[in-house]
């Protein structure tokens, strides 16, 4: 029996992915993989609620891989799989929407933002999107949870849930912990500094892409939005400079009280050129080895197909318990 505690995390494929989901979630996938037992999934489903074109999404999808891996991510160690090839994900995110109260989903802050933005698809998918979250989570029988700070109260109702079926139905589901850096956990806009960095922010210098050329990365930090005090300062009253500590101190190792004092007297065109520099190296073998990895498309096939079939086999094991416990007749048929 594998005594490792499970790990669960996923990323959409709604774009390409960005600096703030490498240092906020990736960069701890990775850390996780020697000690636990983890599943790192590309959540689809997920992307689809909001409009995404095929070709574009199955683009992004296959790209995401080549990210994770690319990360190192390790198919020799982790259960690496595109989320729709699970249909599990699917069938228990329909039995978790029958014990959760629309009062819950209304207070979704993510909901609340997205659905500012798209007023005119406003789909029913959004609005329950976290219960899928939850089923992502629970058929695993996950026990921490790796991710950003802004998926801490999807979090919260994915133990909410769990309790909630166990009080219900008996026990069925691990409740799952959330596993959150202490610094990164917030990557910000470069443009808005108080808003995070959003693979979907309309304006593209707002977030620097996993995967971003070195010209262009320069280029986006130099512009990037500051203030006019002047000091390298790690302070809540100038949220850029901030932000650009908190990247330079995860990228290079250095704490964030070192690279303050290696910056005082000096003005922030050097500091910025250096954040640039820290980013551009930080990320470099990251791209260089997705570049490979993408021209090898039969290897990336069968790590999501081998993938898939292993979380197959547990997440199966999770929805047999579910289906009888809330009382459906079994199947007959060998699936
Ligand atoms: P997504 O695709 O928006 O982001 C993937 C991961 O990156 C983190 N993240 C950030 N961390 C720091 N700073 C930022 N600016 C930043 N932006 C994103 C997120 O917190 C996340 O950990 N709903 C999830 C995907 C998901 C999931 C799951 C996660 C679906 N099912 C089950 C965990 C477990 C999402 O949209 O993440």
């Amino acid at each position: 029996m594998d005594e490792k505690k499970v790990i669960f995390s996923g990323a959409q494929p709604s774009g390409k992915l960005t600096l703030g989901n490498y240092l906020g979630a990736l960069k701890n996938w990775v850390a996780l993989q020697d000690e636990y037992n983890c599943y790192y999934c590309i959540v689809d489903l997920h992307a689809i609620t909001v409009p995404q074109e095929a070709k574009v999404l199955r683009k992004n999808t296959i790209d995401a891989l080549a990210q994770y891996m690319a990360c190192g991510l390790d198919p020799e160690k982790s259960t690496i799989f595109i989320q729709s090839h699970v249909s599990a994900h699917a069938e228990l995110n329909w039995v978790l929407n029958a014990i959760t109260y629309m009062g819950e989903l209304n207070r979704m802050t993510q909901f609340k933002e997205k659905s500012k933005k798209n007023e005119a698809n406003l789909n029913g998918a959004l609005f329950t999107y976290p219960v899928l979250m939850a089923a992502d989570i629970l058929l695993y029988q996950t026990d921490l949870v790796p991710v950003g700070e802004d998926q801490k109260q999807h979090l919260e109702l994915a133990r909410n849930l769990a309790q909630r079926f166990n009080n219900r139905y008996s026990d069925t589901f691990k409740v799952p912990d959330p596993y959150i850096p202490k610094v990164g956990a917030r990557i910000m806009s470069l443009q808005e500094p108080t808003k995070k960095m959003s693979k979907s922010d309309e304006n593209v210098n707002g977030f620097i892409g996993l995967v971003e050329d070195a010209d262009s990365i320069a280029r986006k930090v130099k512009r990037a939005v500051t203030d006019s005090l002047g000091v390298v300062k790690y302070s809540d009253e100038q949220p850029g400079i901030k932000n650009l500590l908190t990247i330079y101190s995860k990228l290079s190792g250095k704490s964030v009280e070192e690279i303050e004092s290696m910056y005082e007297g000096k003005g922030y065109g050097e500091f910025k050129q250096d954040t640039a520099e820290v980013i551009v190296e930080g990320l470099r073998p990251i791209r260089e080895k997705y570049e490979d990895l993408l021209k090898n498309k039969d290897y990336l096939e069968n790590i999501y197909a081998e993938g898939a079939e292993k979380a197959e086999r547990v997440a199966r094991k999770t929805l047999r318990k579910v289906y009888k416990k809330v009382g459906f007749v079994p199947r007959k048929f060998i699936y």
